[in-house]
């Protein structure tokens, strides 16, 4: 006898043909959607032996919202129409769990019997996750382009802004000493110095944010950084504001600027203080956290810095476009709407990154992310 070894690629077709046909039903039904039969796979799919679906509506396999908008009898009625309809929906199999599925409903004419409907239901929620994860992926590419485009605005426009701003100091300084007597000048001159300050200080952000602010890194335990700053923060927030830090514990040493640091949480405990109207509870928490910082690199570990707040939190609506330069939802005059872009630019040029989320409190939830410092190991 001889033994035929089968070949290796024959092999892994016919595996990947199984596993396509484990994760595919054909259903037999009538005109009605009455099943009277199966084909194959329903008990793999849906957990049902072919007899217990027997006589009975295929809509018992639509979730409830789908059976309430009637979809089963749309789709039958598509059939009816157009001799065959395809969709993709979630099928809810014996157990309650749901997948996504690619249904393919066809009218077929046995020559006894009468009508009669095949249904090839396809366990799409691989393709599905896939197809979700490339968008996704899209998105956040298109997002982080328009951020560079808005960063390299900012850097523009800071430095033009910066040349101005330098010829408006020196010339209230020249002014300042042909005027030293007078008292009158001098209290204009004081005015139009501090309204300089307010320019020179918004331009920071936004030189910070377009990436063109020297950093001065230092290696810094970020723990240590909050417990030096809280009575800062206190006196920021407000009396009618609890500041609470939670701190985790063996947080990795970080590389970044502690001036920056500190001026990017003034930023976002500000806005909780607004946000909340002066009354609520904010929480400083920091956690040692591995993520990936690009689709497809390496795993990294990061330190996670949060201020979460217990005020009416940022809307999905507005979350992509909070962190730009001059988004502001405040009246006018009393937000520049440079803070979080501040706050990103600064995570973004320490490599790490920022991101939006909802706190325990119910509200805001405004995360930075700090790469870990290199190790004596490496
Ligand atoms: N903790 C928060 N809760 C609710 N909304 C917030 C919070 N933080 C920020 N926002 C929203 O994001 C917007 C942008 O915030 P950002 O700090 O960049 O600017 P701003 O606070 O409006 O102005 P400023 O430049 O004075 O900081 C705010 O106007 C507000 O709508
Ligand atoms: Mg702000």
């Amino acid at each position: 006898m001889t033994y035929c070894q089968p070949h290796r690629d024959d092999d892994s077709a016919l595996l990947e043909g199984l596993r396509r046909l484990r994760s595919c039903a054909i259903l037999e039904m009538d005109g009605e959607g009455m099943i009277h039969g199966s084909i194959a796979g329903v008990d793999a799919l849906y957990g049902y032996s072919g007899e217990e679906l027997r006589g009975r509506s295929f809509s018992c396999l639509f979730s409830r919202a789908d059976q309430e908008r009637n979809m089963p009898g749309m789709l039958l009625a598509r059939v009816r129409e157009q001799g065959v309809e395809q969709s993709a929906c979630p099928l809810v199999r014996k157990d309650g769990t749901r997948f996504r599925a690619a249904l393919t409903l066809e009218r077929v004419m046995p020559e006894a019997g009468g009508e009669r409907v095949l249904m090839v239901v396809r366990d799409a929620t691989e393709t599905f996750q896939n197809q979700k994860r490339m968008r996704q992926a899209q998105e956040s590419a298109m997002r982080a382009q328009r951020m560079d485009a808005f960063g390299k605005l900012s850097f523009d426009l800071a430095h033009d802004f910066n040349n101005l701003l330098s010829v408006i100091v020196n010339s209230l300084d020249m002014l300042a000493a042909r005027r030293a007597g007078d008292e009158g000048t001098r209290r204009i001159l004081e005015l139009a110095h501090s309204a300089v300050e307010r320019g020179a200080r918004l331009n920071r952000q936004m030189l910070l944010f377009g990436r063109g602010h020297a950093l001065v890194p230092q290696r810094s335990q970020i723990n240590t950084l909050l417990e030096a700053s809280l009575g800062l923060y206190r006196q920021v927030c407000g009396d009618a504001v609890e500041v609470v830090l939670d701190l985790g514990a063996e947080l990795p040493e970080v590389e970044l600027d502690a001036g920056q640091l500190e001026a990017a949480l003034l930023n976002l405990l500000g806005n909780s203080r607004d946000a909340m109207r002066g009354a609520g509870t904010v929480v400083l928490r920091t956690r040692a956290e591995t993520r990936t910082p690009a689709p497809g690199g390496a795993d990294a570990r990061f330190v996670r810095v949060t201020v979460g707040d217990s005020g009416p939190g940022i809307g999905q609506d507005i979350r992509d476009t909070v962190f730009e330069p001059f988004f502001t939802t405040k009246p006018e005059g009393e937000g520049s709407g440079l803070g979080l872009s501040q706050v990103y630019g600064f995570a973004a040029q320490s490599g790490g990154m920022a991101e939006i989320g909802t706190s325990a409190l119910g509200g805001a939830d405004v995360s930075m992310y700090f790469p870990a410092a290199r190790t004596a190991a490496g």
